[in-house]
């Protein structure tokens, strides 16, 4: 079956004719294993996987791993005893995949990495990558308060960081840009930086304990989701200061959550990573599975959002 599905898609794309026929005729199975549903993010991308799935007549299996690892190996072992044609998934963190991997390249099954990578000793063990360059919007991040630190040349500013997931490319990443940009004013300092699981629950919880450390005036928050920033606005309310002003706030995504929260004036700045990934997804699996040769890395295309575009921008948010 998979052969006569390679061959057809094969032929299809070839020849130009109708993938839709060859696709019908023998329905092209993915296994997808999601990181799970901790933010505006997430939703948005799993909403755009499933409805791209749908429109390419594609079969879609998909697990929602609840941001825990093993659930995620756990989902590709079964998918692999499915025989499915092509495994996607978004790993929660990037090490301690080589030997699933393994199994899979064993069983033929192509895999594609979608939104984070993983560190893995052989790069064969995954066919391509499709998502963002997580350290070009950490520096992204860091430019713009590079630019606003220059107002007040003289002043030191005290940042506080909310990381992600402890291990994720995300995380990793963007501090790692973030970090590159801002060591070029000494006057820009991180004092504390602790993780807030990409949720806006921990990074509510988290904020609320910087600020009650009071050892040193915040001057600026970088969040490395939108979430996070939200929850982290709602513990700078409760503890009488005003988000967006008495602490600058930098947040990377640009969900609709946050394009509000710049509208209210409690967000001054989101770093955009687009979460619409499923029709590149399922073009690529379509072509991957054909056998034709496709690219190692697709890198999305994305922009800054200040406060002062937020009103104008808002409507035309697609997640
Ligand atoms: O991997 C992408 C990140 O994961 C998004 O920035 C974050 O919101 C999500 O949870």
């Amino acid at each position: 079956m998979k052969t006569l599905r390679r061959t057809l898609l094969g032929m299809a794309l070839a020849t130009g004719l109708s993938v839709t026929f060859a696709v019908q005729a023998a329905p092209l199975v993915m296994g997808f294993s999601q990181v799970g549903a901790e933010s505006e993010w997430r939703t948005a991308n799993t909403n755009s996987v499933k409805d791209a799935a749908k429109k390419a007549g594609i079969t879609l299996k998909f697990a929602d791993a609840q941001q825990k690892q093993e659930n995620q190996v756990k989902a590709i072992r079964s998918f692999i005893a499915q025989k499915v044609d092509v495994i996607a998934f978004s790993p929660v963190v990037e090490s301690g995949w080589d030997t699933v991997l393994r199994e899979a390249k064993a069983a033929k099954i192509p895999v594609i990495l979608t939104d984070r990578a993983v560190n893995v000793s052989d790069a064969s063990l995954y066919v391509s990558f499709i998502g963002s360059d997580f350290v070009e919007e950490g520096r992204k991040a860091g430019r713009w308060l590079l630019d606003l630190a220059k107002k007040t040349p003289n002043a030191e500013l005290n940042i506080v960081e909310l990381q992600g997931t402890v291990g994720s490319a995300p995380a990793i990443d963007r501090k790692k840009g973030f970090e590159e940009i801002i060591s070029a004013n000494p006057k820009l300092k991180i004092s504390r930086s602790q993780t807030g699981d990409f949720t806006r629950a921990k990074g509510k919880e988290v904020m609320e304990a910087f600020l009650k450390a009071k050892d040193k005036k915040i001057d600026v928050l970088f969040a490395h989701n939108d979430d996070m920033a939200i929850g982290a606005i709602q513990a700078i309310e409760e503890a009488g200061l005003k988000p967006g002003k008495d602490i600058t706030i930098i947040s990377i995504d640009g969900v609709k959550g946050a394009f509000e929260a710049m509208v209210a004036g409690k967000l001054n700045v989101t770093v955009e990573c687009n979460p619409m990934l499923g029709p590149q997804l399922m073009q690529l699996a379509q072509e991957v599975v054909a056998g034709k040769t496709v690219a190692k890395r697709i890198t999305t295309v994305e922009g800054v959002f200040p406060a002062d575009v937020a009103a104008r921008e808002l409507p035309n948010r697609k997640y």
